[in-house]
């Protein structure tokens, strides 16, 4: 059995959920599995699975971490550090983006439809790349980072773990952003932005 043949399991059930399942059908993978946070909807179109059966079955199982919340990806990681440690979380890349083949992508990474990934480019474990996303040449991005649909990092950009960016957000060139920064909806960041921070606006200034 290929490992695109083993069955996948959606660790989620959001909106996030969904569309990662759509990708996986974009793929050709048929076989999903469901995994639902406690308190959290049903993905009802997929099968359950139980986090028994996930434990008992860790290497013959591709995991994916599809919670769209960057606070609660974090907590569930946390939570579940076996899973994470010893599972096997593919990258998955959308048939329709365009990546770099010289791309250095950690685990658990997905890159949706229509995003664009320049050539040296190096990209951590369980980084969300949303739809129509563009980073260009040089950039550097760490684990656990989300980007929203259409943001766009231009060259040699640099951003820190934990970091998110939200929807239509523009990065200048060579800037920096460092770790569990939140950069708001349509900004345009054109100053480096030390970790921990939250900015927004045009240009992106924090808030305090
Ligand atoms: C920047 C952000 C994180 C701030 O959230 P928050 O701390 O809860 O702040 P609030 O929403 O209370 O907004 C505070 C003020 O900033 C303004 N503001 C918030 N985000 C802004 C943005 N991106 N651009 C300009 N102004 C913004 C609000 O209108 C509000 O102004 P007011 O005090 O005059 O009423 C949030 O607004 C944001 O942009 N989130 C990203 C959403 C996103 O991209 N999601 C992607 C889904 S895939």
């Amino acid at each position: 059995m290929t490992t695109q043949n083993m069955p996948f399991v959606l660790f989620g059930s959001g909106g996030h959920a969904v569309s990662v399942a759509d990708l996986l059908e974009a793929t050709g993978v048929n076989d999903i599995y469901a995994f639902s946070l406690p308190n959290h909807e049903n993905l009802t179109k997929y099968k359950a699975i139980s986090g028994e059966t996930i434990e008992a079955n860790l290497r013959s199982l591709n995991l994916v971490l599809a919670i769209g919340s960057l606070e609660l990806r974090k907590s569930f990681m946390q939570q579940n550090l076996k899973i994470f440690q010893q599972g096997r979380f593919p990258t998955l890349i959308h048939p329709k983006s365009y990546v770099s083949p010289d791309l250095k992508i950690g685990k658990g990474s997905t890159i949706f439809a229509n995003a664009y990934v320049g050539p040296s480019c190096i990209i951590g474990d369980f980084v969300v790349v949303n739809t129509n996303s563009v980073i260009e040449h040089n950039s550097i991005i760490g684990d656990t980072v989300m980007l929203g649909p259409s943001v766009t990092l231009c060259g040699n950009v640099n951003i820190g773990d934990d970091s998110f960016v939200g929807v239509g957000a523009c990065i200048s060139p060579k800037i920096k952003i460092g770790k569990n920064v939140t950069v708001g909806a349509c900004s345009f960041v054109n100053t480096d932005v030390s970790s921990n921070r939250k900015v927004y606006g045009l240009p992106a200034r924090e808030i305090k």
